[in-house]
């Protein structure tokens, strides 16, 4: 089956995908996320409080711990985590049928964003108000008439970030895209 239908037979209520990105694209740069703005990562820590989360394996390896109060999937093809709260997945679609139906969301890097955006109901997607040089992870390239854009509030004092939200349009072509 193909990992697109498959996943799309794992889906569960909801699938969102959620991450912040510089003006040119940038996610990360040698392994970490290249600024820190004190209460951006709020957002994340409500949004996927007694969620669960999917990420790559080096994402899950620069947190270094599981999150509390929510389950996380790490996706690796080469390491197994286990503990409280904490599984591992060899692929996207394992960790769609581990999450077992419940809200999901994906928190990168680049790979899980890029098998994700076709089956995202939502993207959470911050931009941050910075321009990132040598960055080496960026945020896939998508097709933004697939989606509407709503955009919230602009944040921050030294670094200025901005909320937005992309909704999935319901229109045939997404629906058989998803198939
Ligand atoms: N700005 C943001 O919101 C944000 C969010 C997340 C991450 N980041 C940044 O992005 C960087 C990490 O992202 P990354 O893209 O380099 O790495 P990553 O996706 O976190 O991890 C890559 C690893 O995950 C596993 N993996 C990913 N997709 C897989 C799949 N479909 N099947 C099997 N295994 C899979 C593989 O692990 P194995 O090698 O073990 O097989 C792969 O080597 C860091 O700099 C991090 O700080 C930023």
């Amino acid at each position: 089956m193909p990992v697109k239908k498959e996943m799309k037979d794992l889906r569960g209520n909801m699938t969102a995908l959620i991450v912040a990105r510089s003006r040119n694209n940038v996610i990360g740069k040698c392994g970490k996320i290249p600024w820190r703005i004190h209460g951006e990562q709020k957002q994340f820590m409500d949004l996927t409080s007694g969620n669960t989360v999917i990420m790559g394996r080096r994402t899950y390896e620069e947190i270094g711990h599981p999150l509390p109060d929510r389950e996380t999937i790490v996706v690796s093809g080469t390491k197994q985590f286990r503990g409280e709260g904490l599984r591992t997945a060899v692929s996207l679609a394992e960790a769609m049928e581990i999450a077992n139906g419940s809200d999901v969301y994906i928190a990168g890097g680049y790979s899980l964003y890029k098998e994700a955006i076709p089956v995202a109901d939502l993207m959470y997607i911050t931009e941050v108000d910075l321009v990132i040089e040598d960055g080496d992870v960026f945020f896939p390239q998508f097709d933004e008439e697939d989606f509407e854009k709503e955009t919230g509030e602009t944040l921050g004092e030294e670094i200025r970030y901005t909320r937005t939200v992309y909704r999935r349009k319901v229109t045939e072509k997404n629906e058989s895209d998803r198939k």
